[in-house]
């Protein structure tokens, strides 16, 4: 098993299937403990989805895939009907998470594929785990794409993330950070800016854990002290994922994203996101009509288990914001680098 190998973070692996079984880096233990979870049906993958020991847009639509896979895979062995099997198991996935639209593409993108095939069971999960395949590995081509495009719009200097948008939240490579990397590879002096991430610290625990395992030089801060590295004319660009862009260039992703473009275009710096193609919702025409995920009060209520606030205070968590396109620079995606106005490029993108 190569989920973290020691080779550094290039190699990180959040998901790996076997034939048979999605192994998953937990990543809601992680920094303090590597450890794999083993899942051998789709409503596992379900469960660690909705749980985020599998966690980002491309990562938890690879995940589906994968569970898909798992439910024709099961259907067969207890000789059930696979097609109704599919279908259940694709419901139950499409439960999880909402706002992550990577999700529900490549749900669509299988079930289009079961729609093609005869009615053989055997076929069918040979062909939906080939489908599966080509969904994992097309990300991975398309995040070292994006790097190579994103690549050349950061200079040396500190750039800014948020969440975390790397090979843990991808099949490999990453999106945001994926341009960080490209980035280095390049030969420029880059020093990441990493917010921590509350409350579910995927900055703090997952995009410092793969920065350091690269040995690229980051610092870590916690949201709140964003806005004084700012006013200290110390970020020169800041870098974001996706989990939904919307066909005006509105764009969905982790909670907090949204304060950071308008610290961005407060002092005068580029706010850039990386997202495969797949991440654009052309069926949304703007940002409003994103559904935003809402998530359990205890993740701000509690701190690793431990009761942080009062109890019966009301908490309001939204895992998600949105950012308007007049606050984004450039889009970045495997396909080059799309700037405003965002409808066209948009459009002429994805027509
Ligand atoms: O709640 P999460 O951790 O799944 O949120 C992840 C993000 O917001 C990422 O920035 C986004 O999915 C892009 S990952 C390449």
């Amino acid at each position: 098993m190569t989920l973290v190998p020691g080779s550094g973070g290039r190699s990180i692996n959040a998901l790996e299937w076997t034939g048979d079984t999605l192994l998953l880096l937990n990543q809601r233990v992680l920094p303090l403990r590597e450890s794999v979870t083993r899942i051998t049906d789709s409503s596992g993958v379900a469960h660690a989805i909705k749980t985020m020991v599998v966690r980002g847009a491309p990562a938890i639509g690879v995940a589906a895939a994968f569970g898909l896979v798992m439910a024709v895979q099961n259907a067969n062995r207890k000789r059930l009907p696979w097609r109704e099997e599919f279908r259940k198991a694709a419901e139950e996935l499409r439960s999880t998470r909402p706002t992550a639209v990577n999700l529900f593409w490549a749900i669509e993108r299988m079930r289009k594929e079961v729609m093609r095939l005869p009615d053989e069971p055997e076929g069918a999960a040979y062909h939906l785990e080939r489908e599966a395949m080509a969904i994992r590995d097309e990300d991975v081509a398309a995040n070292r794409r994006m790097g190579a495009h994103g690549a050349k719009l950061l200079k040396s200097g500190s750039v800014i993330t948020h969440c975390n948008a790397g090979a843990l939240a991808t099949a490999g490579y990453g999106t945001a950070l994926g341009v960080i990397r490209a980035a280095v590879a390049a030969g420029k002096k880059i020093h990441v800016f990493v917010g921590e991430t509350r409350p579910f610290l995927q900055g703090a625990r997952l995009t410092a854990w793969e920065l350091v395992k690269d040995g690229i030089p980051c610092t870590l801060i916690t949201d709140s002290m964003a806005a004084v590295i700012f006013q200290a004319g110390k970020v020169q660009a800041a870098i974001v994922g996706a989990d939904r862009i919307a066909a005006n260039g509105d764009v969905a992703n982790k909670i907090g994203t949204y304060g950071l473009a308008v610290l961005c275009r407060v002092h005068r710096v580029p706010f850039y996101v990386a997202a495969p193609v797949c991440t654009i919702d052309p069926a949304v025409r703007t940002g409003k009509a994103i559904p935003i995920e809402e998530r359990d009060g205890r993740e701000v209520t509690h701190f690793l288990g431990t009761r942080i606030a009062p109890d019966g205070i009301p908490v309001y968590n939204p895992a998600f914001d949105v950012t308007p396109a007049k606050y984004v620079t450039a889009i970045v995606t495997e396909r080059g680098v799309l700037r405003p106005p965002f409808p066209a490029a948009i459009r002429k993108l994805v027509r």
